[in-house]
């Protein structure tokens, strides 16, 4: 017989063991889609529900720039108030989610909770910190507090706050690094605490060490790649500029030195440095332009209109000299979802490429087919050098390109603008005879237009 079973046990019966009913709370937590405080929050709550660990109260600290700063503090005000909360809390068919969010609720209460008391308690770690609460942290140890008054150690100010004689610090850490400390008391029942709570809030604070450490790793993951795709950003523009500028430069201090000896010479420095302030305004418009994200939702559009303007446009026929341009257009287009302007810059960026892969004598095919039920496909063809196996997976990314002055945006901008109104790009290329590209709209339900 095979039996299986959900990973997701759902809440332990009430009569289990309180070991087995706190690490399922815990465990359970990583399947909900919580913060590093949620999951915080259902330490302490493990800690203090009745059907786990039980302690009445529960505070959290976290170090932060050599100090142990207080953040939450979880459990009733009063004893009339734990005794409300304790009766609401066991009601039958109350779970664990019903607890967190219960709790969430009290610590977001204004007015009067115990958070707001302890965040504005912070004592010193290191050197300084060997007084109780820092103690415990400092020195990877437990420390199970009976009447404080009588102690020395115990900072003053932290005992105002607590108002218990009896409590126990539990430190959080990751391979000795101090993260923070768990408070807990029996200030309404006050029970004492036994060797096996002691031993289930060892195993809390161990967990909830593990968990600020992970967070934390994970946000350092995070921002090393942000820095590393900005260093990357940041090497590629400044590549591109480079070249335009130093020309510039160069021709520039040339017609300095030269000035009004040969009006011929100077002429040519000056068309070269105008042709180079092209090429950057024409890189800067491209950054600007094809790294924008899309702000507006996509609309249905007749793509006829904007696929006869790009072959028209007169800088496309420029180009196209000496090739061939088959152009077989269906005469009547379907609406199709997308961005109209765009679509017409998509085009042109795949006009464009053709052309500059075709030779002359070449010939260019522009087509549109209609014939799938969803899809419109717009081909565009070129018989050029084809894309070599090694470009085929980088043709996409931004700055990739393999021409003298290319910028490499223009199939990342075409990609990103198809993508993001549902369409797709493909791309089928075999070296040395030519490539298509296909442009996949999705067509709107309704309506045709010619
Ligand atoms: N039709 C094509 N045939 C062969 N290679 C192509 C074709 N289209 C694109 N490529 C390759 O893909 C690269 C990236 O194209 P993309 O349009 O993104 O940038 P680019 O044309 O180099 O520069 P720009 O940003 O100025 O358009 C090109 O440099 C070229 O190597
Ligand atoms: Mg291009």
């Amino acid at each position: 017989m095979i039996e299986t079973h959900g990973l997701y046990l759902g809440d332990v019966e009430r009569n289990a063991p309180k070991e087995l009913v706190l690490l399922s709370i815990i465990a359970q937590s990583y399947f909900q889609p919580f913060s590093l405080q949620d999951n915080l929050l259902v330490i302490l709550t493990a800690l203090t529900s009745g059907s786990g660990v039980g302690f009445n109260r529960a505070m959290l600290f976290r170090a932060e720039g050599g100090r142990l700063k207080g953040e939450m503090w979880l459990g009733p005000t009063s004893s009339e108030e734990a005794r409300s909360i304790w009766e609401i809390l066991s009601t039958p068919g109350i779970g664990y989610i019903e607890i967190v969010e219960h709790n969430r609720a009290l610590l977001s209460r204004a007015g009067g909770t115990l958070s707001e008391r302890i965040k504005t308690l912070s004592f010193p770690l290191g050197e300084n910190g060997l007084r109780i609460p820092s103690r415990a942290v400092e020195r990877g140890e437990i420390v199970n507090v009976r009447g404080a008054r009588g102690e020395p150690e115990v900072d003053r100010r932290f005992l105002d706050v607590i108002g218990v004689e009896d409590f126990l610090c539990v430190p959080l850490l990751a391979r000795e690094e101090p993260l923070g400390e768990i408070i807990l008391d029996n200030a309404f029942t006050k029970t004492a605490i036994t060797e096996s709570d002691i031993k289930l809030a060892a195993i809390c604070g161990l967990i909830a060490g593990n968990y600020i450490y992970t967070a934390a790793l994970h946000k350092k993951m995070l921002d090393m790649e942000k820095f590393a795709a900005m260093g990357e950003m940041a090497m590629y523009i400044t590549h591109q500029l480079r070249n335009p500028l130093v020309t510039i430069g160069g021709f520039t201090d040339q017609l300095l030195r030269y000035e009004g000896e040969d009006r011929r010479k100077s002429r040519r420095n000056l068309e070269i440095i105008r042709a180079e302030t092209r090429r950057l305004e024409d890189i800067v418009y491209k950054l600007g332009h094809f790294l924008k994200p899309e702000q507006k939702p996509p609309a249905a559009f007749n793509p006829g209109p904007i696929l006869r303007g790009a072959l028209d446009d007169p800088g496309f026929r420029a180009k196209s000299r000496g090739r061939r341009i088959r152009a077989r257009l269906a005469r009547a287009m379907p609406l199709v979802i997308g961005y109209p302007t765009h679509v017409g810059e998509a085009l042109r960026n795949l006009l464009d490429n053709a052309l500059d892969a075709t030779p002359e004598g070449g010939t260019v095919f522009v087509q549109t087919s209609n014939a799938d039920p969803r899809w419109f496909v717009v081909k565009i063809k070129d018989t050029g050098r084809g894309i070599a196996d090694r470009d085929r997976d980088r043709l996409f990314l931004p700055f990739f390109t393999t021409k003298e002055g290319g910028v490499g945006l223009g199939l990342h901008f075409v990609k990103r603008i198809m993508e993001s109104c549902g369409g797709a790009i493909e791309v089928r290329s075999r070296e040395g005879k030519g490539t298509e590209f296909r442009l996949c709209f999705v067509k709107e339900d309704r309506g045709t237009d010619a």
